[in-house]
């Protein structure tokens, strides 16, 4: 196993440390070599198959729901098609509404959780058109489907998920774009534009794996709090939820993420002197306004660490700490916030010597209900 681990004391680190490999071969072969276009060989989509398309549910469970939930802001962005993001186990028993104007996906990064499969064999039933994105070639829910995209990961064996985030995040990324080639709602020079960024993430990667001593200090010092708040909004909001749950899984601090507008319909009232927020603040439309809800924080005492783009000086005239990603646009920036937040998770179980790799009472893959 020490060899497997190569060289890193956890699998989870390993797999962290493997995501600019990992993204960059989800990437191959599909990115035009001119950043012109995507190329999905395995859909061979066009315009009149994607017209036919009224509704676009994503369905997942866990950490590929939250990836589901950038890819429902990818694609209602680049594309324009509504799409509705749900968990499995809710989905398939709330008789949703399908029928065959409707493009089910599927993320899954085992392709084996029974709930996800569930959802994508009761989609197929109503009439939907399916498509899985999944890790596992040749998995239950990469038969089932009509079609599959597959994330190049490589296995991932933490329980919890690093690399298939990424790796699902690049896809959803990628669909939505190849999408948007086909029905013609991004412009070539955006799309130009978008793609070159979109080549230099596993590099930017890199670059964000490369500053973890600020992450592991912040993880002695506040490892040991019992509760921590995550805000954010739009897709640092969805980014929250994901570093929330990391947290949770593998060091069993209680986390919750918050849509930061929603701060003040309740969770305000959680907020003490002492208390550790995490606050994404990325995305431009709503910058001014994440900044007001840190103040509501910091008018409350919080500690609050400030996740945002090496472009900004605004942020740490109001926050305790920041850590800041390489500048990308907006729309990829999760790909690389998440990171820290990663390690955040990793080296706050460090801190509470809980067992990373096999956190209590969670299995890699569900395959019972
Ligand atoms: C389990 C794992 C999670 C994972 C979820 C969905 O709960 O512990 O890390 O996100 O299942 O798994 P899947 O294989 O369908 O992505």
């Amino acid at each position: 196993e020490a060899a497997e681990k190569g060289g890193y004391e956890h699998f989870m680190l390993k797999e962290i440390h493997e995501q600019p490999k990992a993204v960059r071969e989800t990437m191959s072969a599909r990115v035009a070599k001119d950043h012109s276009a995507i190329i999905m060989e395995e859909l061979k989509w066009n315009k009149e198959y994607l017209d036919s398309f009224q509704k676009i549910f994503v369905v997942a469970c866990g950490t590929a729901y939250n990836a589901a939930l950038v890819g429902k802001y990818y694609i209602e962005k680049l594309v324009r098609i509504p799409v509705e993001v749900d968990i499995a186990s809710e989905f398939r028993y709330r008789s949703p509404i399908i029928d065959d104007r409707t493009l089910t996906i599927v993320v899954s990064q085992s392709g084996e959780t029974s709930d996800t499969l569930a959802a994508l064999k009761e989609s197929k039933r109503l009439g939907a058109k399916t498509l899985a994105i999944t890790n596992v070639v040749g998995s239950s829910i990469a038969r089932e489907a009509d079609q599959v995209i597959y994330t190049w990961a490589g296995p991932e064996i933490a329980v919890a998920s690093t690399k298939a985030y990424t790796t699902q995040l690049i896809t959803m990324f990628m669909l939505a774009m190849y999408m948007a080639g086909i029905k013609g709602t991004v412009t070539p020079e955006r799309t130009k534009e978008l793609l070159t960024q979109l080549h230099q993430i596993p590099a930017q990667i890199s670059e964000t794996l490369e500053d973890v001593e600020p992450i592991k200090t912040f993880a002695k010092e506040y490892g040991f709090n019992e509760d921590v708040f995550f805000i954010g909004r739009s897709l640092d909001y969805a980014v929250a939820l994901e570093g929330s749950l990391k947290l949770k899984e593998i060091s069993y601090i209680h986390a919750e993420a918050y849509a930061a507008g929603e701060l003040k319909h309740g969770t305000l009232a959680l907020i003490i002197e002492g208390v550790p927020v995490i606050a994404l603040a990325t995305q431009k439309n709503v910058y001014e306004k994440t900044l007001s809800n840190i103040k509501e924080v910091k008018a409350r005492d919080a500690v609050v660490i400030g996740i945002a783009s090496a472009n900004d000086s605004e942020l740490e005239k109001y926050v305790d700490h920041v850590i800041k990603v390489p500048e990308t646009d907006e729309l990829l920036i999760p790909i690389l916030t998440v990171v820290p937040l990663q390690l955040l998770a990793y080296y706050a179980a460090i801190t509470r010597q809980c067992d990373v790799d096999k956190p209590r009472n969670l299995a890699k893959s569900v395959t019972v209900e």
